[in-house]
């Protein structure tokens, strides 16, 4: 019964799926969507062996990358011969008519996105692979990042045996605009333009995060294919949207060259209209028989080209150069233009990023500039018309005190911005308000823009915890406004403010090191900080923290004293012993420090190549000594004493929290030797189940998994830490749900079973 209702779940929220994101034609609204899904996963989690990969529910999934797989493209991705003229394309049209005399054809038009090439493989309807284009030979394995994009169907019905399409990853405007909003009020550098953003989006390691990045993607040609073809471009499109692909939104078919030209010019007319940046269009003959007799040269095939528009640019004067502050202090260099209309818009302001940029172009006040809109949104000065200085520019310098408070302003540490550092600077306090109350952060509903500016300038909150204190009388009396027309009060808004307050008292770690607004703490790194920790009180001495940036300085020195270095050699065997003993000894630490950060769930062992042993951590030395160096300053100290008075000490939530009732929720595994099945189709198994597996042996190891030839040092290391010791039988005896002796077992199986077998009890343990 439950089976069928699972089988329907999904079919329906693919059916919506494709439904809003190909179609943009949505039946239902986000609330009946999210129900749809909820029960889905509800009906997953407590059946995990109905879980399949083309489940909607795993778009987002396995732990992040520490490289990508090199894919070799067969046949090779070609690119396109391109062109600015338009009796480029005559010329092409009269080779073509030489190389295929007595034949008739037309030609499709589309749009040329502005994205990065990507091919998609499926294998009896079943994604198998993606890949970048990389050189055309070989790209990189993206599969986890690629299933991130909702409008991609992970699986396809009445697909041919091999189906591999081609097309291109991009992101919208408002997209790109919104993640570079929030790439800024993180105090990262913003992305140039949407091509960039979808480029470094798709190199993302961790699919979590990639899963946030507003990525979508067309498809327009096809690879190898076996068991479907296709007799002609157009048709191939049509079939491609039968089966749930988004397609080119916009296409012609021109009968000749002539109809080909008047397609450009309608599209280059109407090229800003869509929601994503085309810098051209490309031209397809239509009918793929032809294809074959034209072949290709070394790059591009024969039967078509690309024709790229100029990209649009404005000549204007910067007139002013002014300075913003934004929520964690850093200071934007704002140039302030006469006004001049630029791909239908009145462009008076461009952002100049940070003094090194404002160098790097040598802009100077007064100098005449070419303006560009960088992903058609957000306008950037491209370059400065020298040649039209006449000495009166004059260079512009970052202020050293705050425009907004007088403040000193200055550059921390390596960072490329400047930073206005007093804490009580009222900019500072209504961005670092707002921040707190964000969806992502508190969702405190109510307390946003004007709100948060009223609040700040009306004194009633100098710091986002002074909400806390504000009663609901206070509140309805709050006036917002300076007391001439649309001041308004609070009014009824006050209740909600303080339930979603309240609501806030008891929402999770990782969303309250959000809120608190640590400059490079963004919402993936509160994520990670707060998998491995339980509460936020634990953070000031975390000794994962201390650990991470430990490792760090151990791989500097272990560097520095390599005696087999060879831009630092040893001047003699003396100098070289010593510095070999000195290495051994950094490189035992690097094992110890690794290892705890591998049990602590942040960090994997990548093979080492050279000694010593390589970690990689899903914590970044920045983030740690950010979170750090925030616990130790003044104001960090009083934070954190503030809400402990307060009664707030978040917890972190519960690991692998949608499998909080899953028969293994939260036990960690290691798995070593020869299993009957491969190790990472167990891996899989015992995750579905709500378990942890880990790399290496430690004290936090609830089950060494042995299979045949298991690894001795594993063994001994499992056995000198009173690790208990599965085989196979064991392992399946716990993924079924049937431990062998469940005595005191709090957390039952959900499928209860009589059956019991000879292995290692299942002894009751403090889940979380
Ligand atoms: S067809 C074998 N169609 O432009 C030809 N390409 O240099 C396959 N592009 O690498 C490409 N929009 O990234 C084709 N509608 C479109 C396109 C398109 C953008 C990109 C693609 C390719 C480059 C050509």
């Amino acid at each position: 019964m439950s089976l069928t209702r699972l089988h329907h779940l999904r079919a329906e929220i693919r059916r919506h799926d494709r439904l809003y994101y190909v179609e943009a034609r949505p039946e239902i609204g986000d609330a009946d969507y999210d129900a749809l899904y909820r029960e889905l996963e509800a009906l997953e989690r407590a059946h995990p062996e109905w879980l399949t990969p083309d489940s909607p529910t795993q778009r987002v999934g396995g732990a992040p990358l520490s490289a990508f797989k090199q894919v070799r493209h067969n046949p090779a991705m070609m690119s396109l011969d391109k062109t600015h003229s338009r009796v480029d394309l005559i010329d092409f049209d009269a080779f073509l008519r030489r190389q295929l005399p007595g034949e008739v054809w037309d030609y499709v038009v589309e749009p040329k996105i502005d994205g990065v090439a990507f091919s998609l493989l499926y294998e009896n309807g079943a994604i198998t692979r993606s890949a970048t284009r990389g050189n055309g030979e070989v790209g990189d394995d993206i599969t986890a990042n690629v299933k991130t994009i909702r409008s991609i169907p992970l699986s396809l019905t009445e697909a041919p045996e091999l189906l591999e399409v081609r097309g291109e990853v991009y992101m919208t405007r408002t997209g790109f605009a919104e993640l570079n909003r929030r790439e800024e009020e993180a105090g990262r550098e913003p992305f140039m333009n949407p091509r960039n953003a979808a480029a470094g989006s798709l190199k993302q390691l961790d699919p979590r995060e990639v899963a946030r990045r507003p990525l979508d993607a067309v498809i327009y040609a096809a690879g190898s294919v076996k068991g479907a073809t296709f007799t002609t471009h157009g048709g191939m499109l049509k079939q491609f949207a039968d089966w749930g692909f988004k397609t080119p939104p916009w296409q012609r078919l021109c009968v000749d060259i002539h109809a080909v030209l008047a397609a450009i010019d309608e599209l280059e007319a109407q090229r800003h209209s869509f929601p994503f940046e085309i810098d051209g269009a490309v031209v397809k003959v239509n009918r793929r028989d032809l294809y074959p007799l034209l072949g290709s040269t070394a790059k591009s095939p024969r039967w078509a080209r690309a024709f790229k528009y100029e990209p649009e640019r404005a000549e204007t004067r910067i007139w002013k150069i002014t300075v913003q502050v934004g929520r964690t202090g850093v200071l934007t260099p704002v140039a302030e233009l006469e006004p001049v209309l630029l791909a239908g818009s009145e462009i008076a302001r461009a952002t100049l990023h940070n003094a090194d940029e404002i160098a790097r172009k040598d802009i100077r006040v007064g100098d005449r500039v070419w303006v560009v809109k960088a992903g058609d949104v957000i306008p950037a000065i491209e370059s400065v018309l020298t040649e039209k200085r006449d000495g009166t520019e004059t260079v512009f310098a970052m202020p050293s005190a705050c425009p907004e408070c007088g403040g000193a302003a200055a550059r921390i540490g390596d960072e490329v911005a400047h930073r206005c550092t007093n804490p009580a600077c009222p900019a500072q306090r209504v961005g670092r308000l707002e921040h707190f109350a964000s969806r992502d952060a508190l969702d405190i509903r109510a307390v946003g823009g004007k709100v948060a500016e009223a609040l700040v300038a009306q004194e009633w909150v100098k710091d986002p915890l002074d909400l806390f204190a504000l009663t609901l009388q206070q509140l309805e009396d709050f006036r917002i406004g300076d007391g001439t027309a649309g001041t308004r009060k609070f009014g009824k808004n006050a209740q909600t403010a303080l339930e979603a307050l309240e609501a806030a008292r008891t929402l999770t770690l990782d969303r309250w090191l959000f809120a608190t607004g640590i400059p490079n703490v963004g919402v993936t790194v509160a994520e990670q900080i707060a998998s491995a920790h339980k509460r936020f009180s634990e953070l000031p001495d975390s000794p994962t923290l201390t650990a991470v940036l430990r490792l760090n300085e151990l791989y500097d020195l272990a560097a520095a004293v390599n005696p087999r270095s060879t831009l630092n050699r040893p001047k003699d065997d003396a100098e070289r012993e010593e510095r070999q003993t000195r290495f051994n000894r950094i490189c035992g630490e690097i094992g110890v420090l690794g290892d705890d950060l591998v049990a602590a769930g942040v960090a994997t062992k990548t093979p080492a190549t050279a000694l010593p042993t390589q970690y990689s951590c899903v914590i970044k030395t920045e983030a740690a000594k950010a979170v750090l160096n925030f616990f130790a300053s003044a104001y960090g100290k009083r934070y954190l004493e503030r809400l402990l008075a307060l009664g707030i000490d978040p917890h972190a939530k519960p690991k692998a929290s949608a499998a909080a009732d899953a028969p293994l929720a939260g036990v960690t595994f290691v798995l070593t030797g020869t299993l009957s099945l491969p190790r990472g189709d167990y891996a899989a198994k015992i995750k579905a189940a709500g378990g942890i597996v880990q790399e290496a042996v430690s004290k936090n190891t609830r089950y060494l998994v042995a299979g045949a030839e298991a690894g001795a040092a594993k063994i001994t290391k499992a056995r000198s830490l009173g690790t208990e010791i599965l085989d196979e039988a064991g392992l399946l005896a716990l993924l079924s749900g049937t431990p062998a002796r469940t005595p005191e077992a709090k957390r039952p199986s959900p499928k209860p079973s009589s059956k019991t077998t000879a292995t290692t009890p299942f002894q009751q343990q403090e889940l979380f």
